[in-house]
């Protein structure tokens, strides 16, 4: 961990703040709420449940001592109605929204239900953190924004055109991050995800991400697919570089870091392909037979990019951000999380 991180953390530590975090019950938002609340944070949490799960939040609870958890309050209600916005906002310091529909599938059978959320909510959410007077607004941006761009890595100011109604979504949210700051002087910064992942990301469903749908279907001794041929790649990021960049985010100070986007990402490129024999190889050691599975190739999906890597040079000098664990550091500690959830076939 570095000083600056750390130090960030020391402080936070010895003058509590009010957080709000949106989209709590999903992967990132529960993972965000363990960590504040780890650190005696005050935090107000809303969702719907719309993708996400109570069993997030129990997991949360069962992590963190009684009095860390009574300092969380959770609002159950949909970004969608701006008097919930509101209500959520009153008295916070910082807030981390990230309530949004992933998934680029999703997106191209339903861009109405992923508009709503994902620009209606996110411009609720933006206008009453506005006028509830927030410090910061932080939210989830995505690597969908570099849309068909061909340069790698990806630089926060060279973008192409949207793949996908998500991206577009994502897109316009920075788009209105940037008006926020010009016309009303509020300020905000965007987070540009790359492939996230870790503990109590959802493995289930159509729209699962690639990681923890490959976890559960091998210890369930299910078949493995890919989309495509396998060369495919992208910049995995475990879920705690990704809680750093958020807490360094909200508190950063020096003005020339506001109103600005960074990527979130690790910085190592890794195929499909490359990600199969590494979690292959995690599972069989937590004790599941699985040497002989094989993965089963299926066509590209529309929306999809081919390839995929950040440059992170924007948040680690701005922010301070230096991610402290590799891919593989990573899938180790996810494996010991989603493994230990499953009987699946034991050697
Ligand atoms: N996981 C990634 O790799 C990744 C990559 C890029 C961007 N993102 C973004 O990060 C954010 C969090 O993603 P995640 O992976 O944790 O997904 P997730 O689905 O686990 O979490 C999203 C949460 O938001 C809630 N939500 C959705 N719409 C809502 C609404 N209208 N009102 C209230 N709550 C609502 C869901 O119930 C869920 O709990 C999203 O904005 C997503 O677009 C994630």
């Amino acid at each position: 961990m570095t000083d600056q991180y750390q130090n960030t953390l020391n402080h936070l530590y010895e003058h509590p703040r009010t957080w709000l975090i949106t989209g709590v019950a999903g992967f990132i938002g529960s993972n965000l709420l363990e960590a504040l609340l780890l650190l005696n944070q005050k935090v107000v949490g809303v969702d719907n449940f719309v993708t996400g799960y109570r069993r997030n939040l129990e997991d949360v609870q069962a992590g963190v001592s009684p009095e860390q958890w009574a300092r969380f309050r959770f609002i159950e209600a949909d970004i969608c109605h701006l008097e919930t916005c509101r209500a959520a906002c009153a008295d916070v310091d910082y807030v981390l929204h990230q309530a949004a529909l992933g998934s680029v599938p999703r997106s191209i059978e339903d861009p109405l239900f992923t508009n709503a959320a994902n620009i209606d909510g996110f411009l609720n959410m933006l206008t009453a953190s506005r006028d509830a007077g927030v410090r910061r607004f932080v939210y989830a941006a995505s690597s969908s924004t570099y849309g068909d761009h061909p340069g790698l890595p990806k630089v926060e100011d060279e973008i192409g055109t949207p793949l996908s109604p998500y991206a577009v979504t994502k897109y316009v949210n920075e788009l209105y991050a940037d008006v926020f700051a010009q016309c009303y002087g509020f300020k905000t910064i965007g987070l540009r995800y790359f492939n996230i992942f870790g503990r109590r990301q959802d493995p289930d469903g159509a729209y699962a991400a690639v990681i923890p749908r490959w976890f559960a279907a091998m210890a369930d001794g299910e078949p493995v697919y890919i989309f495509g041929d396998g060369e495919t790649s992208r910049d995995f990021c475990y879920i705690d570089n990704c809680v750093q960049a958020n807490i360094l985010a909200a508190v950063a100070s020096d003005e020339q870091a506001l109103n600005r986007v960074y990527n979130v990402a690790y910085g190592q490129r890794t195929t499909l392909n490359e990600l199969f024999e590494m979690i292959r190889s995690l599972v069989q050691q937590s004790g599941f037979d699985v040497a002989g599975i094989e993965p089963k190739y299926r066509d590209f999906r529309p929306g999809d990019v081919r390839h995929s890597l950040a440059d992170i040079t924007r948040a680690r000098e701005l922010l301070g951000y230096d991610p402290a664990y590799s891919v593989q550091d990573g899938l180790e500690k996810t494996a010991g999380w989603y493994c230990g959830q499953h009987e699946g076939v034991k050697v």
